[in-house]
């Protein structure tokens, strides 16, 4: 290889005259982690309004568009080669080695993207600190990411956001090494992408009437009234596509197909199975208004592919493929026609049809589709790759026949969900996502055999903004929980450790504050555990800053003390507590009260399983004389069960007397979460012989906490039983109609 040095010149980084200049000590704290990290034990000032760089090798790199893209104190200049990039062959695809030493810096790789990466590496170290003039320490990092596929999205279609908005969003993507970003760009509740052959999704489709105030499932609905949208046009996408690409960043369009279109059906209603008129929609959820298979339909969507293609360079399109309600399709004439006519036995087979179709047609453009899981149902297209979203099963399934696959499940990468069960948190769809459960992920199913790991290509999370009306609100949903995820993408699993993340995002706060992120700081916030326990209820602290000292007092003992580990309190009391950092109170206090009833402490049992999402701390949870947040289900006194019927078994240890037992529920249909059908009370001496005493066949609807009180003769038994018969299946018509209801209680209290 021939070996151009473009311009060689080897400065000291030392020699610099800077008079009384200050040098801010700054550490090493890259995110995400590199696989290789080693400090060489030296110091080195650097000045970053004095950066000069070389490139050695016989390719160019647009250094100096990559140098704008960062801290505007810098100065980098192509006039010296204090910081080299090299080309070297040695090194893996989108991997780097980044060299600091008092002579110079060098940053090495085999394609652009390495460069590029080794680059944001350095970058994060010099903007570590707002000052110009750093002191870092000497340092060798060796670096390469463990997936291909590291990517995050955005719908601007439930709420739009402007041009600049976008391209900060791509850049942050690329300041974590995240490479693809996935335009959600056409919804029921508008239709985001100019095509020029239709003017009608620009005049109609891009616009409501109206948006739904407050959360979908407080009834009845309200609307603001004000007509919301817009659209991009392609010149814009081309201007996005271009800033994409100078970061690494590749953009996966997608059109929603053949749910989630109600829009276009408002402009042309000849592509639905009913007649309409139809409206772009204002309120949140699901719409049974989808496209109907029929030619008309596939020639506009063609068209509309057509255009696409030539606005977004990558090898993918995103077809949606999620939550097409089948009702329409079921009763189309139509339909049913062609579903004879094809050998097509059900509607799942039709909405394969419609996919595999229209794999074809984008296939024969030269690029591969991708979609929801729901793709797989009536069998997957030929060359698909999946985005499984409603769990790990359909990645499983889909990696098992040899298709590529990104995990994207609901239970670490939805980021509309809350971050933190605090009070003050900004409405949110639901459900609870902190931090350290999206670091806890792991893109690679724990039953999937190794041999099928490759198809795994890496994992996305997904900013849905129904709730989301301004874009500092998506930065604040968005992060650090994106950095999180960067992480889990990047750096070996054998390298993540949740401490030391914490530890390093807290420098990261500050290049994020300079770069006027609004991101959520819940690094002091305090969570509080209190197991029941033969001993007592157990609490303990949890605080993802481990620096931070937590200090708390009781009702009975009104001395603050520091907290060190679990304790036991017996009896009712109720705890204040709150975060320290250098002696300073750092977070409001916080409290909980525990009150006793007859079940505190007993032992409890379930007899089904409840997720690991809602109820990490098992049935314990549910004796522990602590009332849930009766507005949230996420906070850790409610425990979830998926789908199926559960059984309480608490044992008293001994003969007891009862006459009255209080349960709570959590009803709200819109999170999919349904109060129990019925409930049935038996006792029993020895633990199996059961005699029911009480039952309770009607719960009255309403929202949210479902208090039910059971009362009944006094009875005496050292085993109670409590069956608990939950809807199963959520009904038609309803928000997730199909999918596995959910069944949420808290304290079990018997007097
Ligand atoms: C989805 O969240 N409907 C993919």
């Amino acid at each position: 290889m021939i070996r151009k040095v473009y311009i060689l010149c080897f400065v000291s980084l030392c020699i610099q005259f800077l008079g009384a200049q200050s040098w801010v000590e700054i550490p090493i704290h890259i995110i995400p982690m590199p696989v290789h990290q080693e400090l060489l034990g030296g110091k080195v000032k650097v000045n970053k309004r004095n950066l000069s760089y070389s490139i050695v090798g016989n390719t160019t790199l647009p250094i100096d568009v990559w140098a704008d893209q960062f801290d505007k104190k810098m100065n980098l200049v192509s006039d010296g080669g204090k910081v080299e990039f090299i080309w070297t062959d040695e090194i893996k695809k989108e991997g780097y080695h980044l060299l600091i030493t008092n002579e110079s810096i060098k940053i090495k790789a085999s394609d652009s993207s390495g460069h590029y990466y080794g680059f944001v590496s350095l970058m994060q170290i010099l903007e570590s600190d707002p000052s110009a003039t750093l002191n870092i320490p000497t340092v060798e990092i060796k670096d390469y990411p463990r997936f291909s596929y590291r990517g995050m999205h955005l719908d601007v279609a439930r709420h739009m956001y402007e041009v600049d908005f976008i391209k900060k969003y791509i850049h942050l993507l690329a300041y974590h090494k995240m490479n693809t970003f996935h335009w959600h760009l056409t919804e029921d509740q508008g239709w985001r992408i100019e095509i020029k052959k239709y003017p009608k999704l620009q005049t109609i489709s891009a616009y409501r009437d109206s948006t739904l105030i407050g959360h979908y499932n407080d009834q009845p609905h309200q609307y603001d009234k004000t007509k919301y949208g817009g659209y991009y046009t392609q010149e814009e996408i081309k201007e996005i596509v271009q800033f994409a690409s100078e970061r690494q960043i590749t953009i996966i369009p997608e059109i929603e197909m053949p749910g989630h279109s109600q829009a276009v059906l408002a402009a042309y209603p000849e592509y639905g199975c009913v007649d309409g008129p139809f409206s772009v929609l204002s309120k949140w959820g699901i719409s049974d208004n989808v496209f109907c298979p029929k030619e008309e339909t596939f020639a506009f969507l063609e068209d509309v592919i057509d255009e696409v293609v030539t606005l977004f360079p990558g090898k993918y399109i995103h077809i949606g493929g999620d939550e097409c309600p089948k009702n329409q399709w079921n009763e189309s004439v139509f339909c049913q026609q062609l579903m004879e006519d094809q050998g097509i036995e059900d509607t799942k087979g039709l909405q394969s049809y419609f996919i595999q179709r229209m794999e074809k047609y984008i296939n024969s453009k030269g690029k591969q589709i991708i979609g929801w899981d729901e793709i797989l149902e009536g069998g997957l297209a030929d060359n698909a790759t999946v985005m499984s979203w409603r769990g790990e099963e359909g990645g499983i399934e889909a990696a098992k026949s040899n298709h590529p696959v990104v995990m994207t499940p609901t239970s670490h990468c939805y980021f509309d969900y809350y971050q933190s069960q605090d009070i003050g948190e900004p409405l949110a769809i639901g459900g609870n996502l902190p931090l350290e459960r999206v670091y806890a992920y792991d893109p690679i199913p724990e039953t999937l055999d190794p041999i099928y790991h490759p198809y795994i290509l890496g994992a996305q999370a997904n900013v849905w903004t129904e709730y989301m009306p301004t874009s500092k609100h998506v930065e604040y949903m968005a992060y650090p929980r994106t950095c999180a995820m960067a992480e889990v993408d990047w750096t070996p699993k054998v390298d993540r450790n949740y401490d030391d993340f914490i530890e390093r995002l807290k420098t990261h706060f500050k290049r994020l504050e300079a770069k006027e992120v609004n991101f959520a700081n819940h690094l002091a916030e305090v969570k509080m555990v209190i197991q029941s326990s033969e001993k007592g209820n157990i609490v303990s602290f949890l605080c993802a800053d481990k620096n931070s000292e937590i200090r708390y007092r009781s009702a009975k003992n009104k001395t603050t003390v520091v907290y060190n580990e679990p304790f036991a309190i017996v009896g009712a009391d109720s705890i204040f507590y709150a975060a320290y950092a250098n002696g300073v109170q750092v977070t409001k206090e916080y409290s909980k009260e525990v009150e006793l009833n007859l079940a505190s402490g007993k032992k409890i049992t379930l007899g089904s399983s409840f997720s690991e999402k809602y109820g990490q701390y098992g049935p314990s949870i549910l004796t522990n004389g602590v009332r849930a947040n009766k507005h949230k289900f996420g906070d850790v006194e409610w425990l979830g069960i998926e789908g199926r019927n559960t059984a309480v078994i608490i044992d008293f240890g001994e003969p007891t007397l009862l006459s009255e037992i209080d349960l709570g529920f959590f009803h709200g249909p819109a999170y999919w979460i349904y109060k129990p059908e019925s409930i049935r009370f038996s006792y029993a001496h020895d633990g199996r012989d059961w005699g029911q005493f009480h039952e309770i066949t009607s719960i009255d609807e309403g929202i949210k906490h479902i208090p039910v009180k059971a009362a009944f003769e006094p009875i005496k038994t050292r085993y109670l039983l409590i069956d608990i018969i939950a809807k199963k299946t959520i009904p038609i018509g309803a928000e997730g109609s199909g999918h596995k209801a959910w069944l949420f209680m808290e304290e079990v209290i018997v007097r």
